[in-house]
């Protein structure tokens, strides 16, 4: 971008052009050449409808997968062999809950304190976590979904929001020294040096799960 106000400037001096020509030329190219970013706008009722029961019925079967599945994984394999599943196994049943629909859909799940720095927040993310610590506090029974339409350059796509909370289960990986045992406690502190995802509480927001909902075009 500079390079090309460059250019104009200096074809300006050769041409001898007036100053407010040039101007004019220079800030119809800056706007002109920067990307639009994404905004976040609201949902009309009738996206919000589709989008909630879309995200819902996602969110809410991941959900239940993921405290089932950690709970048994721990029982018969134990702690240590649970830390990866929580992980990998994750990831297995997005895809398997995503293919049943038929617009592009991407499972995420994200915190305000992250133990693998590849969940974090995107910005509009950021937005939902703050929104629901805010709403949380005021009501710790807030359950509420949340959507954001966010409209790109080209097309939209949605963000549908589920709150997780921390269970007792949870507490094992994520609680205080108290409940974290000192030999999952160093394989944690090895894997995930920068882990902030501890000292959890049975209740306390623990983040997010998100859904992308892209239509397809
Ligand atoms: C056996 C250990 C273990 C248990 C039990 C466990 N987690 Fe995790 N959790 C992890 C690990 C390890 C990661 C990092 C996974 C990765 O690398 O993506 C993680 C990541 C997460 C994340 C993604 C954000 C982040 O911090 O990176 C959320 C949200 C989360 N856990 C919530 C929960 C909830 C809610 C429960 C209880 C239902 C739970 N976890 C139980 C080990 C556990």
């Amino acid at each position: 971008m500079r390079r090309l106000n460059c250019i104009v400037f200096t074809l300006a001096k050769y041409y001898k052009m007036k100053a407010h020509i040039v101007v004019f030329l220079a800030l119809v190219l800056s706007v002109s050449c920067t990307p639009k970013e994404n905004i976040v706008t609201e949902p009309s009722e009738q996206e919000r409808i589709f989008i909630d029961s879309t995200g819902n019925l996602i969110a809410t079967s991941l959900k239940a997968a993921l405290q089932k599945n950690l709970s048994s994984a721990i029982k018969t394999t134990g702690i240590v062999s649970a830390i990866e599943f929580c992980k990998q196994e994750a990831l297995v049943l997005t895809d398997e809950v995503a293919n049943d629909f038929n617009y592009q859909i991407e499972l995420k799940r994200t915190s305000l304190k992250c133990r693998n720095p590849q969940n974090a927040p995107d910005e509009f993310e950021e937005l939902a976590l703050k929104y629901y610590e805010k709403m949380i506090l005021e009501d710790p029974d807030f359950s509420a979904s949340y959507i954001q339409k966010i409209r790109g350059d080209q097309s939209s796509y949605f963000y549908y929001y589920q709150a997780l909370k921390t269970g007792s289960v949870c507490l094992v990986c994520h609680g205080g020294p108290e409940n974290i045992d000192p030999s999952i406690a160093s394989i944690l502190v090895d894997k995930y040096p920068d882990d902030k995802a501890t000292g959890y509480m049975e209740g306390d927001f623990r983040g997010l799960i998100r859904v992308k909902v892209t239509p397809e075009e």
